[in-house]
């Protein structure tokens, strides 16, 4: 089963791939958060990327097929095999702009789209999505026009997009939906350890190739690596490989102030890791002094994970 590493914009950027695909392990394939224009600088920020352990998949945002061709072209020249398409994010600036999860509410535009962009793109896609724009039963009738076009994957993330990133995911209207798709989908939203690991494998079975994991990423660095294994890893080790990943990254991050507050948004994720509570976390993001606040850092995960 393939586990890929899934795209969080401000997140999991060039930089922090490098330095995590080179502590932890266990993931297949990364898709890298998504672009929106051609620019030169966009497309060497990817160039960057590729050159890590783990195989870099581009992500477009979109819904012009002239303007995704270019770009796709455009990554075809840098050497990128394929590209991923985004019809699924809910941020308001991008639904305003009718691209990604905005797509999903206008089921012919998009499938136009997808048409023709099957025809003309210059590099074979993949596809992530949601269950639908306002409610999770609104994707599955859409499949029915696009399941004859040569997608190479679906990845669904089983949420619709008003739900954002909270509230249940629907792993059964996911089931439904990949029995429509008639090929197995990658699952993705909520696997945070190998039991919810588990449960989707239960209940997908045949219907599913992989899984795509994003959030978990901060719960627990190790999850891929644990479930490719079968077992958990030692607290021990784990202790000992996440402060050797923390004084990676942290190196450079410590000496500009822009980047600090990039190491400590990232804290804003790893506390559940390191079992922060709330108000450390608050307090530790007033602290100025960079090498400070990684010692305190680092203090919590020497004596929490045990
Ligand atoms: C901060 C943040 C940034 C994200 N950026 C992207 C993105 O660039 N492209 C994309 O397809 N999904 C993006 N997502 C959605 C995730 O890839 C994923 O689908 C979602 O978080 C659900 O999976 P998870 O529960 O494993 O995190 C983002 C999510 C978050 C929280």
């Amino acid at each position: 089963m393939k586990i890929l590493f899934a795209p969080l914009k401000g997140l999991t950027d060039a930089h922090f791939r490098s330095f995590f695909f080179r502590h932890f392990h266990g993931f297949d394939g990364a898709v890298a958060p998504f672009l929106l224009s051609s620019e030169d600088e966009a497309l060497r920020a990817q160039r960057e990327g590729t050159a890590g352990p783990v195989p870099l998949i581009p992500q477009l945002l979109g819904n012009r097929t002239e303007q995704l061709i270019s770009f796709a072209g455009l990554l075809r020249d840098e050497g990128f095999d394929r590209f991923n398409l985004n019809l699924g994010c809910p941020a308001r600036v991008v639904i305003k702009k009718s691209k990604g999860s905005a797509l999903l509410a206008e089921p012919e535009r998009l499938s136009s789209l997808l048409t023709e962009l099957s025809s003309q793109s210059p590099l074979p896609f993949s596809v992530k999505t949601r269950l639908g724009y306002y409610d999770t039963n609104e994707l599955r009738p859409q499949l029915k026009n696009w399941k004859d076009l040569p997608i190479t994957e679906l990845i669904i993330h089983a949420r619709s997009a008003v739900q954002g990133y909270t509230g249940p995911v629907n792993r059964e209207e996911t089931l439904l939906c990949a029995r429509e798709w008639g090929r197995p989908i990658i699952y993705n939203g909520d696997i945070c350890d190998r039991e919810d690991y588990d449960r989707i494998i239960a209940l997908l079975k045949e219907n599913l190739s992989g899984v795509m994991i994003g959030r978990g990423i901060f719960h627990n660095p190790f999850l891929a690596e644990e479930i490719k294994k079968g077992t958990s890893l030692e607290w021990a080790e784990k202790r000992e490989r996440f402060i050797d990943f923390h004084e990676d990254i942290s190196g450079e991050m410590r000496t500009r102030p822009k980047s600090f507050a990039r190491l400590k948004g990232l804290w804003t994720y790893f506390s559940s890791f390191a079992r922060i509570p709330p108000g450390e976390l608050e307090r530790m993001k007033r602290i100025d002094d960079p090498d400070l606040f990684c010692r305190e850092a680092k203090g919590w995960v020497s004596a929490n994970l045990r």
